[in-house]
């Protein structure tokens, strides 16, 4: 009997399937690169204020879903339940900011959210995302939304909209806020006991909430696209024309208000049938947030796993890595030796090679090469070792072909 399953919402990457996340993350690294963004590696875990700060103590991110713990030492400290809020705080930290800007970065984090679990919603999930520090105009926005439509297309998902929105800046915000606050008034005893208390905290939040009545009490709300200033407003119709520009097709949607409180301006999200696959914006006072300079900072997430639910439900078939050259079966027991340094020297030359190590006999070798998908096969035993020669099997057609022993690397490398 097993003793205990995986958590609940945590799924395991099984190696019949990591092609596929191999495919995915690489492809992603590629067109990052190419887009001059560097990698960031930050750690899974960080002190629990940064969160409460950066994401926002009247999130539902941070009231209801954090894996919080106390450490040994007695540290409150939390897995990350997304990457924006640990990249600009190594941002700061390391002082990046002196490097030339804008700082372009990208990442590949697992995240930790507790929620309950349902298709492309797990406890544990990863996030491919960017993040670009130092550029305030709204060019950088339509190069992160590019970006990020240039990955999609790139790993074949074609089904997919781009949904913009703008949620302005602190002040037209707290007049919007007036707004929301006179609007959800009448209605306030209806609403659920946490939107009672983002009433005057932060009444944005209501609009995210995921209970069905304060849904519904929220369809009418007054939209905050409507309440923009002048200065929010020119970034918004610059991006759009720059979008126009860059050829990309997109909808304006004044719902997105985005569950993370560290948004301004810019909003973003782009949808692939019933999942919201990839979301972001911009936050330019975040920084400030943290305790830096005023910095603007704009960039996005996609979950690896709703992206990849997505890819298979439209019929995208991901290519699989080119199996192994070569299967080498000993025979008998000085061959068994004989093998060991000839497999080991034959992948140190490049050549994918594998061997028995389990004591089969020679037919089920073959067999387990077949599984394996190996292109060659080779049987050494003590004939092959006295005279350097072998016979080298094209396991698909079957025909063999005489060839010394230490040309075998040279032989398969020019087939490949
Ligand atoms: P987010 O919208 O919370 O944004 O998450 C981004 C993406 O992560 C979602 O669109 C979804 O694909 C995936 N995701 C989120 N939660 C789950 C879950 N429980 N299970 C599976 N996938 C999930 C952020 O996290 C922001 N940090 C994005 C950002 C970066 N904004 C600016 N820079």
């Amino acid at each position: 009997m097993l003793i205990t399953k995986a958590p609940k919402g945590t799924e395991d990457l099984l190696p019949q399937n990591s092609y596929r996340w191999q495919f995915i993350e690489r492809n992603f690294r590629e067109v990052c690169d190419n887009f001059g963004y560097s990698e960031i590696r930050v750690p899974t875990f960080e002190h629990t204020e940064l969160f409460e700060r950066g994401v926002g103590d009247t999130t539902d991110v941070v009231q209801k879903q954090m894996y919080t713990f106390l450490d040994k030492g007695g540290r409150s400290v939390t897995l990350r339940p997304e990457g924006t809020a640990s990249v600009a705080r190594s941002f700061l930290q390391n002082g990046l900011f002196s490097m030339p800007l804008p700082m372009k970065t990208y990442y590949d984090v697992a995240c930790f959210r507790y929620e309950n679990k349902q298709k492309g919603r797990l406890r544990e999930f990863h996030q491919l995302g960017v993040e670009v520090f130092g550029a305030k105009g709204p060019s950088i926005d339509a190069e992160v939304i590019s970006l990020a439509l240039a990955f999609l297309k790139n790993v074949g998902l074609s089904d997919l909209t781009v949904h913009i929105n703008s949620i302005g800046c602190p002040s037209c915000r707290k007049k919007y806020n007036e707004i929301l606050k006179d609007y959800f008034r009448p209605k306030l005893d209806q609403l659920c006991s946490t939107c009672q208390d983002r009433f005057e905290r932060n009444p944005l939040r209501i609009l995210d909430c995921k209970s069905e009545v304060c849904r519904e009490l929220g369809k009418d709300a007054p939209v905050l696209l409507d309440y923009i200033c002048e200065d929010c407003r020119a970034h918004f119709e610059e991006l759009k024309a720059t979008l126009r520009t860059i050829g990309i097709q997109f909808e304006i949607d004044p719902g997105i208000v985005r569950g993370l409180d560290y948004y301004t301006k810019t909003v973003f999200e782009i949808i692939s049938g019933p999942f919201t696959i990839c979301g972001g914006g911009r936050y330019d006072g975040l920084i400030e947030e943290f305790g830096g300079d005023p910095t603007p900072g704009i960039g996005f997430a996609l979950g690896i796993e709703r992206l990849l639910i997505r890819l298979d439900e439209t019929g995208v078939v991901i290519p699989k890595e080119n199996g192994l050259d070569l299967y080498v079966a000993p025979l008998g027991g000085r061959a068994a030796q004989y093998v060991q340094k000839l497999v080991f020297d034959l992948r140190n030359s490049g050549v994918k090679t594998e061997t028995d190590h389990m004591k089969r006999g020679l037919k089920p070798q073959m067999k387990y090469a077949d599984k394996l998908h190996c292109k060659y096969s080779v049987v050494i035993g003590d004939n092959e070792i006295d005279t350097g020669i072998v016979q080298l099997k094209n396991m698909q057609t079957g025909a063999q072909q005489e060839v010394a022993i230490d040309a075998i690397s040279e032989f398969i490398k020019g087939e490949k």
